[in-house]
């Protein structure tokens, strides 16, 4: 199906590696032509998306910082000649129990999570405005849905992007510019990387499709949402992608019975 996305440009955060990684490929099988930002791009990575046949700009930037955002933002539009769409997705998580967080880790994962996704956007709104085109996605998280142990802070943050999300949604409207949100629910990679096996296993066990997400399945939401062919009408909305990890159903019954119960 034609995505009507060939021959675009995008900025992605946090694309050399994980879901950003699988958002680029996604995107740069589409002919989407990319900025990578993030505080040491990937070399191999962006290779990598780069042979798809698309012109990659990579840009080093620690996005927890507002100057840096500024930067990166500048560096885009130069890299690219113009920006059409922007994907809010680099973030990183400490875990700490509410009785051990401290402040330092706190204000890291807001900025870098949060405020980073404001300044961008602030700066990206001023750009479509004038431009009176272009497309915003934010990477959410199914953590908003379910607490997660030690995960006070990455979940406020995330929770912050939903309300940021709707609000840039809302406001940018009037100017053609569409703002939506992707939330994943559990994919390895390298933020989810020390879970012990058997703990990954028990995990499987609960998410109604049985296994976790691979990161181009994200990239092929975010493409769906940034194409105006695909979803046009679409501005505000959460596209969950968590194989229905969310729902988390309530089992009385054996996985057998489950899976024999509508046959
Ligand atoms: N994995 C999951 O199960 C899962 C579930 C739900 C949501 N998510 C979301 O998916 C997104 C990607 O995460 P991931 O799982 O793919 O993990 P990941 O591979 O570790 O990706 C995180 C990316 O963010 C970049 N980053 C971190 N801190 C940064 C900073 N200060 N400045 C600039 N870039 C920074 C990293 O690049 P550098 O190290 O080069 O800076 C990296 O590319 C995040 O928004 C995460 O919250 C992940």
């Amino acid at each position: 199906m034609d995505t009507g996305l060939e021959g675009k440009t995008a900025l992605v955060t946090g694309g050399s590696s994980g879901i950003g990684l699988g958002i680029a490929l996604a995107l740069a099988e589409e002919g989407v032509n990319l900025a990578i930002a993030s505080r040491n791009p990937d070399e191999a990575a962006l290779d990598q998306v780069r042979a798809k046949g698309v012109e990659v700009t990579r840009i080093a930037a620690d996005l927890s910082k507002e100057e840096e955002v500024l930067r990166m933002v500048k560096e885009a539009i130069a890299g690219l000649d113009h920006i059409d769409f922007y994907i809010n997705n680099a973030a990183w998580t400490w875990h700490q129990p509410i009785t051990k967080i401290d402040s330092e880790s706190w204000y890291k994962t807001l900025n870098t999570n949060l405020s980073s996704c404001l300044w961008a956007c602030r700066e990206m709104s001023k750009y479509m405005i004038s431009r009176r085109s272009g497309s915003i996605v934010i990477i959410g998280s199914t953590v908003r849905f379910i607490p997660a142990y030690k995960e006070t802070s990455y979940r406020i943050s995330k929770v912050g992007l939903k309300s940021l999300m709707q609000n840039l949604a809302v406001e940018l409207a009037p100017h053609g510019i569409r703002v939506n949100m992707v939330t994943p629910g559990h994919y390895k990679t390298r933020m989810t990387g020390n879970i012990p096996d058997e703990i990954e296993e028990k995990l499987k066990g609960v998410i109604p499709l049985h296994r976790f997400g691979n990161p181009v399945e994200v990239g092929h939401a975010v493409a769906f949402l940034l194409s105006e062919k695909l979803s046009g009408y679409t501005t505000g909305g959460d596209l969950v992608i968590d194989g229905g990890l969310s729902m988390l159903p309530l089992r009385f019954m054996s996985e057998q019975e489950i899976h024999d119960m509508n046959l």
